[in-house]
């Protein structure tokens, strides 16, 4: 019978510690059960002791995931443990995941402490989180640099002391493939008590190579879990790619002889959610998830494709979730057909209230744009979701006028805090004369740091949807606006960012 391999997904800890990628709470819900719809195996939804607002979001998170393991961070110290379980009390399942620094490199210069401390600190932190509960996972953080001999010491003490997954970790994306995998199977080969563990890989992309890095962990190495997140997302050039290892698992199963918990159609809709949430665009080429990634444009491949579709495909588009872009509905659907809909897409929106309020945008959206696709009923909903009672500033409607060789005037109508505002401004463009119009009520003060337009599906009729990313305090937020109309989707997204800005309840991007 085939081992299984575990998905450990920390695209809400390690994929949100990209800089620019933090989310709200509400945000991170959203992908945590889109995660479970997955049927990931493990969802690290964060790191209690970092933030009030990363505490309050894996409680969220254990309050609803019932099928994953949700799993919290924390530093090897009592106080991080502590926390961690405490955000942790709600879930069905739960995970402590502890980790200390283990390379000379990190123990001398960022800790200060000498092996024989880190020795002790680690065990006596895995002994701490046993007594919450009997799923300890224990990371060496800058494993792939540490001394083997001092690694393989430290590793049979914390599994003696109870932790039930080592996860070998490649923080600084240095391994290659045979020597990272050579060098988790010598720990495996030297650690007495190595067979009482589930090994686990995690590395970073910085060679671009962390799914090979992952894959050799898995095949030389004996891993039986991967840690990933969805797109790759993450510090740097970003973590192992959940998309791809999946795939690669499956598609060769013949190489690999691995079984996977994995819904394979929900990836798609993971990774769209992903990328619309942090503003992070997936690159055309990206394997399984970019828009090109199963798109054939020579005719000698297109010719094959429909001769016989494994010619050049080694992959079905539908086994990860591709869809056409369907028409779905109209104009003329009515409120049981949009929630049907809803459901058949597994979004699911919090009140009778709200789906209310998703119907509305529904059915304004159909007025101006004929043919209503999946897509832009995720978008509604997003935008639903996003917003809601709780928007200090509210978009209400705009006007704007460009003319070769004029420069653009955008007049907006906003409110703040329930009291409708008018305001009017010139700017190099369109977008630009909408965001110095709101400006110039707002005064925020914050920097722009992106400002990116996508179309949601393929046409000129199609929504663009706008994400701008903003910098105040140390704080970076996104906001995202859909709309046919892109400059309307411009002012939506900028409202949107400035919403976060303003709610206190943000924290700031939790960095290790
Ligand atoms: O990259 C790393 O070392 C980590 C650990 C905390 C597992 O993210
Ligand atoms: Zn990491």
């Amino acid at each position: 019978m085939a081992d299984k391999l575990i998905i450990f997904d920390t695209t809400l800890r390690d994929g949100e510690q990209s800089p620019g990628a933090s989310m709200t709470k509400d945000e991170k819900i959203r992908i945590a059960k889109q995660l479970e719809r997955l049927r990931v195996d493990v969802i690290e939804a964060g790191f209690a002791a970092s933030s009030p607002g990363d505490f309050e979001a894996i409680k969220a998170i254990a309050g609803v995931i019932k099928d994953s393991t949700v799993c919290s961070l924390s530093r090897a110290n009592e106080k991080d443990i502590a926390r961690a379980a405490e955000a942790l009390a709600p879930a069905s399942r739960k995970r402590i995941h502890t980790f200390i620094a283990t390379s000379p490199l990190h123990m001398e210069k960022k800790l200060r402490m000498t092996p024989e401390q880190v020795m002790e600190q680690a065990k006596a932190a895995v002994r701490f989180a046993r007594g919450f509960t009997d799923d300890v996972e224990f990371s060496p953080e800058d494993g792939s640099r540490s001394d083997i001999d001092f690694l393989c010491r430290v590793l049979e003490a914390v599994i003696k002391e109870g932790a039930t997954t080592i996860n070998f970790a490649d923080t600084v994306g240095y391994g290659v493939p045979e020597l990272y995998g050579n060098m988790l199977k010598t720990l495996r080969e030297r650690i007495p008590n190595s067979d009482k563990a589930i090994w686990s890989v995690h590395c970073h992309n910085d060679l671009g190579m962390a799914v090979a890095n992952s894959l050799a962990g898995v095949k030389i190495g004996g891993a039986r879990q991967v840690e990933c997140t969805i797109n790759g997302l993450g510090e740097r050039a970003g973590n192992t790619a959940l998309e791809e290892i999946v795939m690669a698992v499956k598609t060769r199963k013949d190489y690999f002889n691995l079984d996977l918990g994995i819904d394979t159609t929900q990836i798609v809709a993971a990774s769209k959610l992903v990328s619309q949430i942090t503003g992070f665009a997936v690159q055309p080429n990206k394997s399984v998830v970019g828009a090109n990634a199963f798109a054939h444009a020579s005719g000698i491949h297109q010719d094959g494709v429909l001769k016989a579709r494994d010619t050049y495909e080694i992959m079905r588009a539908e086994d990860v979730g591709w869809t056409a872009n369907k028409i779905v509905l109209g104009k003329l659907s009515g409120r049981n057909a949009f929630k049907q809909r809803l459901e058949e897409l597994g979004l699911q929106l919090n009140s009778e209230a709200e789906v209310n309020a998703a119907f509305n945008r529904f059915k304004e959206l159909a007025d101006r744009k004929s043919e209503i696709f999946d897509e832009d009923i995720i978008a509604v909903v997003a935008d639903e979701q996003q917003s809601g009672d709780k928007e200090y500033y509210r978009f209400v409607s705009l006007s704007q006028h460009s003319e070769t060789g004029e420069r653009p005037v955008s007049r907006v109508v906003f409110s703040i805090d329930g009291h409708e505002s008018n305001c009017e401004a010139q700017g190099n463009g369109p977008v630009d004369a909408t965001v110095n119009a709101i400006e110039s009520k707002v005064a925020s003060g914050c920097e722009l740091l992106l400002f990116s337009v996508n179309a949601i599906t393929t046409g000129t009729q199609s929504q663009g949807e706008v994400t701008m990313r903003l910098s105040k305090g140390g704080r970076i937020v996104n906001g995202i606006g859909a709309d046919p109309d892109i400059v309307v989707a411009s002012a939506k997204a900028y409202l949107s960012a400035l919403n976060k800005l303003h709610s206190k309840v943000e924290k700031l991007n939790p960095q290790l």
